[in-house]
């Protein structure tokens, strides 16, 4: 391979950002400066969100009004329902997150946001990501409880975001030390630069396409195994090896057969994610609420010894697996859960790339047959 390519873009620096900042060298990500540990311990995830698209924490009043705004459109639309429910149960439910995305951005009367056209300000694609963010933990609840036979849970007025999130999903009020942990990792999903998902919304975007459409196409970026696929595969490894005292053979297994792990690794972050912290602290926390040490155990056995033996850290989405299994999210549900975390970063992604935007048209090196006719 020429010299020149960098696969997968590894290494190679697209475009400047205001939004966040990873540091591999410190292990810090920073959203608009501010660390995202700072952040998760004292913020709630509306107010991220607000930092996420203005660059600045919100004053109270200001706080308030997204938090009235959110309120408003948080109820799922019957035809969103309707959309979701043409859907086989067996389908991925990312695919109704999708679908259901897609069908808001159509139904939206002021147009589909783009540049081209007059909705296309960023005063309405601020509007337009505020309803989504507002619209997702119905879609992602109602998923959940669609498999489970279980009907529709209207939201709550007088509950924060991630209380009416878990709300809507169980139907039951959440503990204080489960609704800050589901609020945690709302908050370290939220963003992360260049990512892969993150990426393709700024091509998208950059082609002058509609806002809706960006995020419908990181959705499909985000289901990938080795993007927001892998805290699913997370809990089914850890289903696959069922205690702590079975690691040791798991892993022997594991690396025979040259299996990726699933949670460990990152394409940035070579000595350990900056995240990680404040989701174990979390888990533990929820350990110790339900009364499980068990998980923990199993958790840091296999952290324990993958470490060892081959120097890679967990990302994200190894403590994110277990904690959501422990709130109790299916696993198909946690990447749905990323998306309502995620779309905040996307969509101040998006903005930012369409207020300062180049096509994204990288080039390629040709290695197919050299000219030839037909005879
Ligand atoms: N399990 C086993 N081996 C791993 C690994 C993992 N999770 N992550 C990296 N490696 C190994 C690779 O096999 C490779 O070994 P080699 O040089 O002997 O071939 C080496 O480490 C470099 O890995 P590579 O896949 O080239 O690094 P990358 O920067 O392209 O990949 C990820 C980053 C995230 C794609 C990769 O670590 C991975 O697939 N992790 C599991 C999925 C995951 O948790 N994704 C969530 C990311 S937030």
């Amino acid at each position: 391979m020429s010299e020149d390519i960098r696969k997968g873009l590894a290494g190679v620096v697209v475009d400047e950002t205001a939004i966040s900042k990873v540091n591999p060298d410190t292990n810090s990500l920073l959203y608009r400066g501010y660390p995202v540990q700072e952040l998760a311990a004292t913020q709630p995830f509306e107010a991220v969100a607000y930092l996420l698209w203005h660059g600045a924490l919100p004053a109270w009043d200001e706080l308030a009004e997204l938090r009235a705004e959110e309120r408003r459109h948080r109820a799922l639309a019957p035809e969103v329902r309707a959309a979701i429910d043409l859907h086989p149960t067996s389908a991925h439910p990312m695919d109704e997150v999708r679908s259901a995305l897609s069908l808001i951005g159509a139904m939206d009367e002021a147009g589909s946001g783009s540049v081209l056209d007059a909705s296309g300000s960023p005063e309405e694609n601020l509007a337009r990501s505020v309803r989504l963010f507002a619209a997702l933990p119905a879609i992602v609840a109602y998923g959940q409880r669609r498999r489970r036979g279980q009907d529709l849970v209207e939201p709550r007025d007088d509950l924060d975001y991630a209380a009416n999130f878990l709300w809507m999903t169980f139907g039951e009020e959440q503990d204080p030390v489960v609704v800050d942990a589901f609020n945690q990792s709302m908050i370290l999903y939220a963003e992360h630069s260049f990512n892969a998902s993150t990426f393709t919304a700024r091509v998208i975007a950059s082609t002058l396409s509609d806002l809706y459409s960006a995020v419908v196409g990181a959705v499909g970026a985000l289901k990938g195994p080795l993007h927001g696929g892998a805290n699913e595969a997370v809990l089914h490894i850890f289903d696959e090896i069922g205690s702590a005292d079975a690691v040791t053979d798991w892993l022997d297994r594991a690396l025979a057969e040259k299996r990726k792990i699933m949670g460990f690794g990152h394409r940035v972050y070579k000595n350990g994610d900056s995240r990680v912290p404040t989701m174990k602290a979390a888990l533990e926390a929820l350990v110790a609420h339900y009364d499980r040490r068990d998980v923990l155990d199993l958790y840091e056995a296999l952290e324990r010894e993958f470490v060892e033996r081959k120097g890679i850290h967990p990302n994200l989405d190894y403590p994110s697996g277990p904690v959501y299994n422990l709130i109790g999210f299916d696993t198909l549900t946690f990447t749905p859960l990323f998306v309502a975390a995620r779309v905040t970063g996307w969509t101040a992604h998006i903005m930012e790339q369409q207020a300062s935007n180049a096509l994204i048209r990288p080039l390629s090196a040709y290695v197919g047959p050299d000219e030839r006719h037909v005879p």
